[in-house]
């Protein structure tokens, strides 16, 4: 407690004197602590979310990456970003659920099917976790892709979302960056779509009876916002961000020290 009544007397005081001080000041509130604490509010964002940045990013988000930009979707989306009045609403499945997807695979598809595919994954609009409520009653929902064998159904369980296209039943299980007007929730598979791949859709085997109970996971509020903290900041990586603040902490230090001397 003396100690960091120390740092915060000190970093008052350099707050006032020098600019360096006050960019690590800004760059050191995100240290990581395991406990989920209130993050501070996020600082405001510009307008203009490099989506490839975002992906690479967080996840591991490899393989939808790659797709996006080998069918130039990416462009589309980031287009799409761009103009802020309507916005987006991307769902990115991680690399384990590519890895994972094994029955129609993705293989033969076309590069148009697969260009359907990748669009299938976001809405031309951005939607917050809260507002798939509304969603889920207008089911199903149009994707970028498309309506009809395109269209995505929705359904909030006390604040899970659940998105069904048929072929793929699974939930948002965590919001990677949800500011107005980009949205990025991550889901557990790779959203597969009637239209490309039929009707004739494989009985589901039995679900393994889990109740879907973690507290942690299906927190919608702080989730987005611990998410927009610690991405909103885009420009220190985490290794600055260590970096930083073993250089703060030592400055911290050594300030604190002369501090005593004159006391
Ligand atoms: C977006 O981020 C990617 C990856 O970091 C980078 O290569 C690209 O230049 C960025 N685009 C813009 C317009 O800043
Ligand atoms: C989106 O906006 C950024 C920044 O203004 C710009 O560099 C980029 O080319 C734009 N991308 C698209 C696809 O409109
Ligand atoms: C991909 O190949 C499998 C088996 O070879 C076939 O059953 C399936 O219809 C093919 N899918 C497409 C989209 O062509
Ligand atoms: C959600 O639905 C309710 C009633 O169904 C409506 O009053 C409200 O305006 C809707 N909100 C949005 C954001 O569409
Ligand atoms: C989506 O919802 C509509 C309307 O409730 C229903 O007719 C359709 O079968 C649903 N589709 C899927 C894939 O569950
Ligand atoms: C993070 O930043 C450091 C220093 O600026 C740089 O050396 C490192 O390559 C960066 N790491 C990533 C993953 O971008």
């Amino acid at each position: 407690m003396e100690f960091s009544m120390i740092i915060v007397l000190s970093s008052t005081l350099l707050f006032s004197c020098t600019p360096l001080a006050y960019a690590q000041k800004v760059a050191s509130p995100p240290a990581p602590t395991p406990t989920p604490s209130p993050a501070p509010a996020p600082a405001p964002l510009p307008p203009y979310v490099n989506l490839t940045y975002l992906l690479s990013v967080a996840g591991p988000f490899h393989n939808f990456l790659n797709y996006l930009e080998s069918t130039k979707v990416i462009d589309t989306f980031q287009n799409q970003a761009n103009n802020t009045d309507e916005g987006i609403t991307i769902f990115v499945p991680k690399d384990d659920a590519f890895k994972n997807l094994k029955k129609p695979s993705l293989s033969n598809l076309t590069q148009d099917q697969l260009k359907q595919l990748i669009l299938f994954h976001a809405l031309p609009h951005y939607y917050s976790l809260s507002d798939f409520k509304n969603l889920s009653q207008v089911s199903p929902v149009s994707t970028f892709a498309g309506a009809g064998g395109y269209a995505l159904n929705f359904t909030d369980t006390s604040g899970t979302v659940h998105l069904d296209s048929g072929w793929s039943k699974t939930k948002v299980s965590s919001s990677v960056h949800s500011t107005d007007p980009v949205a990025i929730y991550q889901v557990d598979k790779v959203l597969l779509p009637e239209a490309i791949f039929g009707t004739d859709i494989p009985p589901t085997p039995a679900p393994s009876p889990a109740p879907e109970t973690s507290p942690t996971a299906d927190s919608p509020t702080s989730d987005s916002a611990e998410a927009g903290s610690t991405l909103g900041k885009s420009s220190p990586n985490s290794s600055y961000r260590i970096n930083g603040v073993g250089i703060w902490s030592q400055l911290v230090l050594a300030i604190a020290g002369v501090l005593v001397l004159f006391l």
